[in-house]
């Protein structure tokens, strides 16, 4: 037999009518990495809570090193060294780097008195050799997301976790990043922690994991060794079909110039930048991470001022000093950070669909609730949202379908120009292929789109135009026609030198 040091069988758990995880098994053995992967809302995240004891499961079982356990709650994984890295960020961002690491097991002095400059000292040690340039005594408010994931991991070691979960680490990193991380996992690994690893990034699977297991509608559907299942079957898999083409074709015709960026500039961030979008076009806006690239589009979409420059819209210098302006000259944002910029929880999900669109659905200043609800009901039949109600509060949903409730909310407006901030960053790969037709649907009908990604497949795949930036410069533009990664990458990596000139 197998030597499993976790191991969880027909587990199920439902929240309320909605059956979230429906008998899924899973075997983790000693020192793996291995990879959980399905599409948004498969139950990956539900899943991972119930390992830790976030959720109690409605039944099933859970056996560590081939015991039988149950969990109340997370100090008790934790006890038995299961540590987790959550989806969404779930530190205190006000509280320092060594109080995030120590919070729950303070080091106290023989008086009882919390020992900050042994805690502090501890977190040094944790700290460095994951990275040289987290300060412990900083806010994790002031970290970047792959630092507070390398705290949330040595918040595990100093806890001695033998199973580290990580739901999702990767979505938000750079490149560069990712290396990092991948690292320090197979380092983790290597001293004989178990890693569990969500991820829809098959990169991620390819370079960390040994084996993958797939759960879909809340079903476990199998399990395999990486290296003995092809990419089209594990595509298959995951979304119960076959995905012929990832990039559909392109039909749109390209027209008119409709928005012009002229010489922006806002210190600390970007400098001098100029690039047009036209009638029909997706033009991709990319870079490695923190080039500027998020700064420039929210700066057209009104939430950043710029110091110079103008902005340009259909030959009419135009001035944007808010995002409703924007909105209301026919420019939306979808932003990167849907979770905080993107969505009312307060608010059941198709009223956040309708709520950049309200005058749609007003009659004499009353709202139309049948024609909101229909509308939204349509968008979210198109981006494929898993919600079993509509009317229920967006953190009802999977992390991916809270962001297409954004992405529908976008869908809603009357726009001209559509940006997008990295449209596919936790998106399921079957989902993604619906959004990248819907973006070329748009295109065909006259909308100028405006990308940013990091993906340089789906830059190459999607993309017009490339428009490139380092350090808040424009540091090249090309025509796909002549586009190659290997250009892509030299102009985003453009040392700092010829910048200056
Ligand atoms: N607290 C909750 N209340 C009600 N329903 C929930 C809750 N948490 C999860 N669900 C539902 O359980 C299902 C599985 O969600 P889960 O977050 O586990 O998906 P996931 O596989 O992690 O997806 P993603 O890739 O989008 O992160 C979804 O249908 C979701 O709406
Ligand atoms: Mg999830």
């Amino acid at each position: 037999m197998e030597d499993y040091i976790l191991e969880l069988k027909d587990v199920v758990k439902t929240f309320g009518g909605v059956t979230a995880l429906n008998g899924v098994h899973f075997q983790l053995k000693k020192g793996e990495i291995h990879a959980l992967m399905g599409e948004n809302g498969a139950g990956k995240s539900t899943f991972i809570k119930v390992i830790t004891g976030v959720h109690q499961p409605d039944s099933g079982t859970m056996l560590l090193e081939g015991e039988r356990v149950t969990f109340r709650n997370t100090q008790d994984s934790a006890k038995m060294g299961i540590a987790a890295i959550y989806q969404h960020v779930t530190a205190f961002p006000d509280l320092s780097v060594t109080e995030n690491i120590f919070m729950g097991q303070e080091i106290k002095n023989k008086l009882g008195v919390y020992n900050w400059r042994l805690m502090t000292k501890r977190a040094k040690e944790l700290i460095s050799p994951l990275s040289s340039e987290i300060n412990v005594s900083k806010p994790m408010s002031a970290l970047s997301v792959a630092q507070q994931q390398l705290v949330e991991i040595a918040k595990a070691l100093s806890r001695d976790a033998r199973i580290l979960i990580m739901d999702e680490p990767t979505a938000s990193l750079t490149k560069h990043e990712c290396e990092e991380l991948y690292r320090i996992a197979e380092e983790l690994r290597d001293n004989g922690v178990s890693i569990i690893f969500i991820t829809h990034k098959f990169e991620d699977m390819y370079r960390l994991a040994t084996r993958v297991t797939v759960f879909r509608d809340s079903q476990y559907i199998g399990a395999w060794d990486v290296d003995k299942i092809s990419n089209q079957k594990l595509i298959a898999e995951m979304v119960g079909r076959e995905l012929s083409q990832m990039y559909p074709e392109k039909t749109a015709q390209i027209g008119e110039t409709v928005l012009s960026v002229n010489h922006l500039s806002k210190e600390g961030y970007f400098r001098d930048i100029s690039f047009d979008v036209k009638k029909g076009e997706i033009l991709a806006l990319t870079g490695l991470v923190g080039a500027g690239r998020t700064e420039v589009v929210q700066s057209v979409f009104g939430i950043m001022k710029p110091d110079e420059g103008s902005i340009t819209l259909e030959g009419k210098e135009i001035k944007i000093n808010s995002p409703i302006d924007a909105l209301a000259y026919g420019i939306g944002l979808l932003p990167e950070d849907r979770q905080i910029q993107g969505l009312v929880n307060e608010l059941p999900i198709y009223e956040n669909v309708s709520s950049a669109s309200l005058k749609k659905f007003q009659k004499n200043s009353i709202i139309d609730v049948k024609a909101e609800m229909l509308n939204a009901i349509d968008l979210c039949q198109k981006i494929q949202l898993k919600a079993k109600d509509i009317a229920a509060p967006p953190s009802s949903l999977s992390g991916g379908n809270q962001q297409k409730v954004v992405f529908a909310k976008m869908l809603s407006c009357d726009l001209k120009v559509l940006i997008m901030d990295e449209p596919t960053k936790g998106i399921d790969v079957g989902a993604k292929n619906s959004i990248y037709e819907i973006m070329n649907e748009l295109a065909a009908s006259g909308y100028a789109i405006i990308m940013i990604s990091s993906e340089m497949p789906e830059v190459l795949g999607m993309a017009d135009r490339i428009v490139v930036m380092k350090s808040g410069r424009v540091t090249g533009e090309f025509d796909i026609k002549e586009a190659t990664q290997e250009i892509l990458l030299e102009a985003s990596l453009m040392n700092a030198k010829k910048e200056e000139a």
